[in-house]
């Protein structure tokens, strides 16, 4: 498949490229500074995720965009603004099927509870999981064929295990109650469902 992929030399994202890689699809990958992205067997391409423009030109012709753009820390709410622009450039590019880097703080705890919303959330992490939450109601109202992969609630570099459960809306966690996955496998559940995609316009998740 032709995929397009932004924020491909970052932590989560440069596992995906790998894994698109290491299956055969043809990849464009998009990050603003090139000598990051340190695969090889994608065509790297200089360009800029909040910009329409920039986006309508590296997607057109692929089949598919995925994003792992991560917004600065001090400004999680160009997460939105990227978001939109994301949206906006692949509708002009033509392209349908979206997958996205989500967040684990909108999957639910309990019936109606989010993970952002208890009271043991980071304080740390609160303004970005409720940027992701936001790009999630942006994407329900999108007429894309877009799916929302929510990483366990602790994701790092790790191995690439293949073995793993998926969930929809609530957080997986393990038998001590923890929720997490190494960025390898995260990989591995984006890719299956970009091949074969169940999710189509839903959140889910992965985690051990
Ligand atoms: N448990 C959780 O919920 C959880 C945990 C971790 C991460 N996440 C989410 O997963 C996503 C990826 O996280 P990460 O840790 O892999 O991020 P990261 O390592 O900081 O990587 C961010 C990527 O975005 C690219 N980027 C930044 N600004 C860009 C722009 N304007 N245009 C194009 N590309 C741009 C960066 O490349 P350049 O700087 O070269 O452009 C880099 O490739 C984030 O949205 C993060 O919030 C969720």
């Amino acid at each position: 498949m032709k995929v397009v992929l932004y924020g491909a030399s970052g932590m989560i994202g440069s596992r995906i490229l790998n894994e698109l890689l290491a299956r055969g699809h043809q990849v464009t990958a998009v990050v603003r500074n090139p000598d990051k992205v340190t695969a090889s067997g994608a065509i790297v391409v200089k360009g800029d995720i909040t910009d329409a423009a920039s986006v309508a030109a590296t997607a057109k012709g692929q089949d598919a965009a995925i994003s792992a753009y991560a917004p600065p820390s001090a400004q999680v709410s160009l997460l939105q603004d990227a978001t939109r622009s994301l949206l906006a450039g692949i509708e002009k590019a033509g392209v349908k099927r979206l997958l996205m880097v989500g967040g684990a703080g909108s999957l639910e705890v309990a019936p109606g509870v989010q993970l952002v919303d208890t009271p043991e959330f980071p304080a740390a992490w609160k303004a970005i999981a409720l940027a992701h939450r936001d790009v999630l109601l942006s994407l329900k109202t999108s007429s894309l064929d877009w799916t929302y992969l929510s990483p366990a609630a602790f994701i790092q570099p790790g191995e690439r295990t293949g073995s793993f459960r998926l969930g929809t809306t609530r957080l997986v966690v393990d038998e001590k109650g923890e929720s997490r996955i190494s960025a390898e496998d995260f990989a591995v559940a984006m890719v299956d469902e970009l091949e074969k995609p169940r999710r189509l316009r839903q959140q889910f998740t992965a985690a051990y």
